[in-house]
């Protein structure tokens, strides 16, 4: 088969950690015999720096005619202290998502075994845990009207939401609660907010289509307070942007590291793979930083790109492995002994190679 990947390794740790994807992504091809047609593209704070402009259209060309994307990471501290920066590498992102329609994010949050010490939350809250939060991605108080007013002392960010945007997400949640345990939740601020009304009001009336799953409606205060006490209680989540955004963050850490989090955003068209993880840029150069998350988001992208379903367990697998074996990064070593970002990485292949 041939794979058409995408790269776009964009700013701080993500040039370093796409290198280690890459690796695995060759390794594969070879040990599956597929051909992989990789073709780079500048994204974030790197595109400003050539072309002012975060996502360029000679990048958007590259998505286009792509499989699927392998995205970095994007953000750099030169612009967080400036809120007057007309142009901003994370515009670069939301740009892409808009422009490729990758409304739906998916970001798995699991624990794994061997790393169950690793987590903040006592080990028998969180055995077990295993949730997929779907996002949605381009709509909501992103892309609502914004502006000033009254001389620039007044702002405003309005979150705006078309039934048919809620419709697309939920159909998505509803589909993955039938493949998993049955279980979708509604995550919203429905006592308060317009939107949220919507949102209920949306998915209670696909519910009939829906007989075997079981819905529940939950304000998104109290889910933030329940996914750190009882994060095993929760399966598919449903949410609009921002709730999405905040909540996924939050989740990352039950893991033990948010350098494990892998995620796709999906759209009718395209698909764009990517850690959740950030640039991180005090790590950036340094060889440290934890590669896992854009390798099991590459398997992510073997998977549900490529249905290449072999493909995507021999590279989860051989993350396992890795921390069972306490091959891992410093934020995953407890002070202990630790490996470079290369050398996970070339555990990785080394494991794909032999197995
Ligand atoms: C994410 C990030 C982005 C978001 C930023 C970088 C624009 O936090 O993917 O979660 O807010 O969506
Ligand atoms: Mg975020």
């Amino acid at each position: 088969m041939i794979l058409k990947i995408a790269v776009l390794p964009g700013d701080g740790i993500g040039p370093e950690v796409t290198d280690q994807s890459i690796k695995v992504i060759k390794c594969i091809g070879k040990k599956f015999n597929h051909k992989i047609e990789l073709e780079n593209a500048l994204v974030g704070a790197a595109a400003i720096d050539k072309h002012n402009d975060p996502y360029p259209d000679e990048t958007h060309q590259v998505c286009k005619n792509s499989d699927a994307i392998l995205f970095g990471a994007i953000g750099d501290p030169k612009y967080d202290n400036d809120p007057k920066a007309k142009v901003r590498p994370e515009q670069g992102l939301l740009k892409m998502r808009k422009k490729l329609g990758l409304y739906a994010n998916l970001r798995p949050t699991k624990v794994f075994k061997s790393l169950l010490d690793m987590s903040p939350i006592k080990e028998e809250r969180i055995t077990g845990t295993n949730i997929l939060f779907v996002r949605e991605l381009t709509g909501g108080i992103y892309f609502g009207k914004r502006g000033r007013k009254d001389n620039d002392n007044f702002a405003f960010d309005t979150c705006e939401y078309h039934r048919d945007e809620i419709v697309r997400i939920a159909k998505i949640g509803f589909e993955y609660a039938q493949k998993r345990t049955k279980k979708l939740c509604c995550v919203d601020k429905a006592n308060v907010l317009e939107t949220s009304r919507l949102w209920r009001e949306t998915v209670q009336s696909m519910e009939k289509d829906y007989p075997d799953i079981k819905v529940s409606y939950e304000f998104v205060d109290a889910v933030a307070m329940r996914l750190v006490q009882w994060p095993n209680s929760y399966d598919v989540l449903i949410t609009s942007n921002l709730f999405g955004d905040i909540l996924t963050d939050e989740a990352s850490v039950i893991s033990g590291s948010m350098g494990l989090m892998p995620s796709a955003s999906v759209g009718s068209k395209n698909a764009l793979y990517e850690p959740i993880h950030g640039s991180y840029p005090e790590a950036a150069g340094k060889n440290i930083a934890n590669p896992i998350a854009s390798i099991l988001s590459l398997s992510m992208m073997l998977e549900h790109s490529f249905n290449l379903k072999k493909e995507s367990d021999i590279i989860n697998n051989a993350v396992e492995d890795s921390l069972k074996n306490k091959y891992v990064t410093p934020d995953l070593s407890s002070g202990k002994s630790s490996y470079t970002t290369n050398q996970v990485g070339d555990y990785i292949i080394d494991y794909i190679e032999k197995n």
